[in-house]
């Protein structure tokens, strides 16, 4: 699929996070837990060398408990790296994360001393939520247009404790092609860099999966999910919602649209798109076929002839 997103500040942040992370004790990662493989930035282990992590699979009201335990468990086994699970609107739960950073960064801590803490995130995972909830006022701000943080401000949560805040980031490639599809669905990405009936399509693909009961039971279909094609799913909703164009035709736009806000606000139920071994499998293939596309256009590169035209 063709996701044409705008990767904002990207070389601006990029280079803010390389300065920064010189003098920073853990960077925090906000994750989606609907999908915390495809929401964790491809190029952030590399800006931050060995800094211990600590993974914050954020959203977790919204994601299947299963699930989360599962990549929990998966980041809690790599070495420097610690994972919790949050719902950014809940203070007591936010205090965890300042717990966290002690734990992995043992000897900071006190006035000489002041834990240094950088945080990431894609856009719309929920930062600013979350350090509204951490510093208990507004200064962050929030709203549902992806990446409205603009500027790495630093926040003081303690005499010892300092946050710096990076602009929302996404990548300019998707290695993994589910993964456009899993951000796109989660709405992260704007909305008109991606086509919505593609993504519900591929979303209903998912869901029918492994959440059928769940499709079935909030659109209340008349026939199980499993047998179907994701465009008879599809149609089946639209025509339930009443979303026709007329002459019996069902509207796929609109059902396609009312199928990512069911998910988006969890009104199917609580749902998480991929497990660890799934995002490691579809890693491993979009590598395998990047590094062949890569090697392809170097190929041709190679092979082209040279400008000898000499023009004058
Ligand atoms: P950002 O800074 O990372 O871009 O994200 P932001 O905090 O603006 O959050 C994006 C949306 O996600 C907001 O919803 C916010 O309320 C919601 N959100 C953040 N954390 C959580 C969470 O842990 N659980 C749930 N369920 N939602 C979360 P919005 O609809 O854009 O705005 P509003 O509903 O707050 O007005």
């Amino acid at each position: 699929m063709a996701i044409q997103w705008f990767p904002g500040h990207m070389h601006l942040t990029r280079k803010a996070i390389g300065e920064r992370v010189k003098d920073i004790d853990v960077v925090i990662e906000l994750l989606d837990a609907r999908l915390p493989g495809s929401s964790a930035n491809p190029m952030l282990a590399e800006l931050t060398g060995h800094k211990p992590g600590l993974k914050v699979l954020n959203k977790q009201d919204l994601a299947d408990p299963e699930r989360t335990a599962q990549w929990l468990a998966h980041y809690n086994a790599q070495p420097a790296t610690r994972a919790i699970g949050l719902d950014a609107s809940q203070a007591t739960p936010a205090q965890q994360l300042v717990a966290a950073c002690h734990a992995l960064a043992p000897g900071r801590g006190g006035m000489a001393k002041p834990m240094r803490v950088l945080i990431c995130g894609i856009p719309n995972v929920g930062k600013s939520t979350l350090i509204n909830t951490l510093t208990g006022s507004r200064k962050a701000k929030t709203g549902d247009e992806a990446g409205i943080t603009k500027l790495e401000q630093r926040i003081v949560l303690a005499d010892d404790f300092y946050l710096w805040d990076t602009p929302g980031m996404l990548w300019p490639r998707i290695v993994v092609a589910k993964s456009g599809y899993n951000l796109a669905a989660s709405g992260a990405i704007g909305r008109n860099a991606f086509d919505e009936e593609e993504v519900a399509l591929e979303l209903l693909g998912t869901l029918k999966e492994h959440y059928a009961g769940l499709v079935e039971a909030r659109f209340k279909l008349d026939a199980p999910v499993s047998p179907l094609t994701d465009e008879q799913v599809l149609e089946a909703i639209g025509r339930k919602r009443g979303a026709l164009l007329g002459k019996g035709r069902v509207n796929l736009q609109k059902a396609a649209e009312i199928v990512m806000h069911e998910f988006r606000n969890a009104n199917l139920g609580r749902i998480t798109l991929e497990t660890p071994e799934e995002f490691a499998q579809w890693l491993a293939a979009g590598q395998q076929l990047d590094a062949e596309r890569q090697a392809k256009k170097a190929n041709r590169k190679k092979h082209a002839p040279s400008d000898s035209s000499g023009a004058a």
